[in-house]
């Protein structure tokens, strides 16, 4: 068979690829390896991950929050095998919505391992041993990423586990230790201190979720602090050994000293992600990587190798489902004679636990490191009205601004529902909008929106309700 466009991987990526690239006139194919569509994304991560988020906070409101409401309900019992099947029922109707998009749009879809085979071919093996080749013009590499080993310890998805089989267990364990306070850890940390489980979770840094804003970080580790989350910063996990179902964890202070043993039912290892390449022959067409082992492109996605593009994870940049996806959309719109365009500066980045944590933007840190001088405003939770009748009343909006020309640079919201109020800042900043024009925006009454605008009126000192 004969292509404009192959894609290989079918996650956020390369789906939306595929289907901006049928939209444009594309001959399109895919090739995927897992027996269903959607990538880490939707069968391993964002979806399965959310959905037990949502079952869980659930549980612990029925049990600590409806009483306080006049809902009187008896003690939450947990039955964790329906709460796997809920996450699966959404699993499927996600991965099942994507084979049905493919189809639509007139795309073939293949099952198999790709390897690049030379230019312009790709070979797809399928699992019963059988081969095919495909020619293409055009081949967009959206293969992913996968968990970062820790060296020494092995993952065996029953005692020590990464997030696929911490989304998995078949009971909630008595403790969970959890290697990394980065988005993986925190989130599904909470899920099972939620379900019951005692969470500890040691991390390298001296802080958690590096990367986003500092006060977020020291704000949000004592909110989690009070829902029982222990921490262990700037500490090292030198071994894990399993013995009788459960393990030993040796834990040392990050810069050296005395070592300590912890034991835990089930460990969590969650130190971040590495680009995934394996058995695309890479080699055999001499595709370049960069020192992080990422497939290099330009800012147009073309590798070294004429004709082979790569977006997503196995880029530099965010590991995150809706960076793929507007890459996927850009290289499709490139390859059809288009401009497509991804803008790396406004891309928000939200941890969905309770509450949730949303940035988009400079941190306080990247302005200060830049020299860039700029004003902050920042308005409590606690003094909005829907947030406090609501008892959420964790957690703020900080708005920083160009000192100069009042320019949204950052957003970065520590609060219930943080994750949908990003957006209207994204929107705002994509637009090149001032700290003003949002605060000059009208904002529905009562909703948390209102301190977004609370916190753009902060940041000329004339917030009305603090
Ligand atoms: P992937 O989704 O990894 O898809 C790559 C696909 O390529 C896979 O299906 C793989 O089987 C296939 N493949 C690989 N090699 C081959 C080959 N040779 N031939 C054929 N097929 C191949 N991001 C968010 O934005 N929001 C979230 O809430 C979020 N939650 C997450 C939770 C967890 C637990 C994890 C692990 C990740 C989460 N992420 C989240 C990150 C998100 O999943 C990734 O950023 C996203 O999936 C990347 O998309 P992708 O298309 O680049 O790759
Ligand atoms: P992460 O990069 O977010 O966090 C890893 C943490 O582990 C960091 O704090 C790091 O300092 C720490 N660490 C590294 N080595 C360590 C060691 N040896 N001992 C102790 N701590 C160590 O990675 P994580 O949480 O594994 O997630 C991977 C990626 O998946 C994220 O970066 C994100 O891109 C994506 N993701 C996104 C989600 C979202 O958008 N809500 C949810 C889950 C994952």
């Amino acid at each position: 068979m004969s292509y404009d466009l192959v894609v290989i991987g079918t996650g956020p990526g390369g789906y939306v690829c595929a289907i901006r690239a049928a939209q444009l006139g594309l001959k399109t194919a895919v090739v995927e390896k897992r027996a269903t569509h959607g990538g880490t994304c939707l069968n391993v991560g964002c979806i399965p991950s959310k959905a037990l988020l949502h079952a869980s906070e659930a549980f612990e409101e029925a049990g600590k929050h409806f009483a306080d409401m006049g809902v009187i309900v008896n003690a939450p019992e947990l039955d964790l095998k329906k709460m796997m099947t809920f996450k699966q029922d959404g699993v499927d109707g996600n991965t099942k919505g994507v084979e049905f998009l493919l189809k639509k749009n007139g795309i073939d879809a293949y099952r198999g391992t790709a390897r690049l085979a030379g230019a312009g071919r790709v070979e797809v093996l399928s699992e019963d041993g059988g081969n095919q080749l495909l020619e293409t013009k055009n081949v967009v590499i959206a293969t992913g990423s996968d968990v970062t080993k820790l060296p020494g310890v092995t993952i065996d998805e029953k005692v020590v586990v990464s997030s696929t089989g911490a989304l998995e267990l078949q009971a909630v364990p008595k403790t969970l230790l959890i290697i990394g306070a980065g988005v993986i850890g925190l989130e599904l940390g909470s899920v099972w201190r939620r379900l019951g489980a005692q969470v500890t979770v040691v991390e390298y840094l001296d802080r958690i979720l590096p990367g986003m804003d500092g006060e977020v970080g020291k704000q949000f580790q004592r909110i989690l602090g009070k829902q029982g989350v222990q921490f262990k910063l700037s500490s090292k996990v030198t071994g894990v050994e399993v013995a009788d179902g459960a393990a030993t964890v040796t834990v040392e202070p990050s810069a050296g000293g005395e070592a300590e043993k912890l034991q835990a039912d089930v460990v969590l290892v969650a130190i971040g992600r590495v680009p995934y390449t394996e058995g695309l022959g890479l080699e055999t067409v001499g595709v370049g990587l960069d020192n992080k082992g990422r497939i290099q492109t330009d800012n147009h996605y073309a590798t070294n190798v004429t004709g082979i593009y790569a977006i997503g994870d196995v880029i530099a940049g965010p590991m995150l489902a809706h960076k793929a996806e507007d890459e996927g959309v850009a290289v499709a719109e490139l390859l059809a004679g288009q401009s497509g365009h991804v803008n790396y500066g406004v891309i928000p980045n939200v941890v969905y636990t309770y509450p949730e944590v949303a940035s988009v933007g400079k941190t306080e840190e990247e302005l200060k490191k830049d020299g860039v001088a700029y004003n902050s405003g920042k308005f409590p939770f606690t003094a909005n009205g829907r947030a406090k009748v609501n008892h959420t009343t964790d957690g703020f909006v900080k708005i920083l601004a160009d000192a100069t020309t009042d320019r949204v640079l950052g957003v970065h919201i520590v609060g219930a529902d943080a994750g949908n109020l990003i957006a209207e800042v994204a929107v705002a900043m994509e637009f090149g909008a001032s700290a003003e024009d949002v605060a000059r925006t009208c904002h529905a009454h009562p909703t948390l929106t209102e301190a977004v605008k609370e916190a753009a009126l902060a940041v000329a000192k004339r917030a009305i309700h603090i």
